[in-house]
C-alpha cells in the first residue's frame, strides 16, 4: 500500500466519531448488501485496475482487492485523512490496495487507467458533482464500467415519532448537496456520452433498531447532528423516547431507498 497524500479541502468532514459510526454502519447488513450489488454489477476480472471514489474505511476496497488478485490494482480515494488511515489499516495486508487522500474532482492519476470506477454514497455530498463525473470519465478506459450507489435522501429515515419533532431531527442531518442525485445522475451520464445506462433499486424497510443495526448507527449520527445544529436536549430526548416507544409498540420503521446506477464509457 502507498500514496497517502495530504488533502486541501472537502465539503463535509468525515472524521473522528462521525467517521467511526459511518464505518460501523457500512459493516451492517445494509452495507454488505450494497457492496454485493456493486461487486455483482462490476463483474471484476483478475488483474483489473479499479478506483473507488470516496472509499471511506475501505470495506469495498478489501473485497475488490480479493476479486482482482495480486496482479490487479484497486485505488481508494477519499478526501478525509481519517478515512484514508482507517482504510490503510483495514487493507494493511493487501499489496494491491493503493490509497490517495485527495478531492474527488482532482485525482492525480493518469487518464484511461481504470477498468472500472465505482462510488458509494459519496457523490451526493459533493457540490461540483459534474467535475467529479468528468474526472471519473477521464480515468476510465474506453468501454469500461461506472457503478454508483447514491441514496434518495427525501425517503431516508425514521418513522414513528411525532412528525414535527421527527422533521426537526431529520433536517439537522441534511448535509447532502444533491439529496436526490439518482434522479439526475442518468441524465448527467448521458450528457457525458455514457451508454447502456441502467438503474436498480436497493431498498430497506427495517422494523427494529438493535444495537448493531444500520438504524441504530443513524440514530446516533442524527442525535450528533441535532446537537451540533443547536437542537435542544429536550427535543432530542423526546424524539428518542418516541422512537423507542414506537419500536416497542410495533409502530416503528426505518427506510432507506438507494439506487445503483451503472453505465459504460463510450
Ligand atoms: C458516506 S461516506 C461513504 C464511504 C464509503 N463509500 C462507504 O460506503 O462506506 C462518504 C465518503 O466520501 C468522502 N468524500 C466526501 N466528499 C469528498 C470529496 N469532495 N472528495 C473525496 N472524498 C469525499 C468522505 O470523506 C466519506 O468518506
Amino acid at each position: 500500500m502507498n500514496n497517502v497524500i495530504k488533502l486541501e479541502s472537502v465539503e463535509m468532514e468525515f472524521k473522528d466519531s462521525i467517521a467511526i459510526i459511518q464505518q460501523q454502519a457500512t459493516q451492517t447488513n445494509v452495507g454488505v448488501l450494497r457492496r454485493q450489488a456493486i461487486l455483482s454489477e462490476l463483474n471484476l476480472k483478475k488483474s483489473q485496475t479499479v478506483i473507488d471514489i470516496g472509499c471511506g474505511g475501505g470495506h469495498l476496497l478489501k473485497e475488490i482487492s480479493l476479486a482482482i488478485g495480486e496482479k490487479g490494482k484497486v485505488i481508494g480515494i477519499d478526501g478525509s485523512e481519517f478515512q484514508i488511515n482507517s482504510a490503510k489499516e483495514l487493507c494493511a495486508n493487501l499489496s494491491n490496495v493503493h490509497l490517495v487522500c485527495c478531492n474527488a474532482n482532482n485525482i492525480k492519476i493518469e487518464k484511461q487507467t481504470c477498468d472500472a470506477v465505482t462510488s458509494t454514497q459519496t457523490l451526493e455530498y459533493i457540490e461540483n458533482v459534474d467535475d467529479v463525473l468528468r474526472e471519473a470519465k477521464r480515468l476510465q478506459k474506453p468501454n469500461s464500467k461506472f457503478v454508483n450507489i447514491s441514496t434518495l435522501w427525501d425517503f431516508f429515515g425514521f418513522h414513528g415519532p411525532d412528525p414535527e419533532i421527527n422533521k426537526v431531527m431529520h433536517d439537522a442531518m441534511k448535509g447532502q448537496k444533491h439529496p436526490m442525485l439518482p434522479i439526475q445522475l442518468s441524465g448527467k451520464l448521458k450528457k457525458l456520452g455514457y451508454k447502456n445506462i441502467k438503474t436498480q433499486e436497493i431498498n430497506f424497510f427495517i422494523r427494529n433498531k438493535n444495537d448493531n443495526s444500520f438504524p441504530k448507527f443513524h440514530e446516533i449520527l442524527m442525535i450528533n447532528a441535532a446537537r451540533s445544529k443547536g437542537v435542544s436536549e429536550e427535543i432530542i430526548s423526546k424524539w428518542q423516547n418516541q422512537l423507542n416507544k414506537a419500536e416497542k409498540e410495533g409502530d416503528f420503521a426505518f427506510t432507506a431507498y438507494s439506487i445503483l446506477t451503472s453505465a459504460y464509457k463510450n
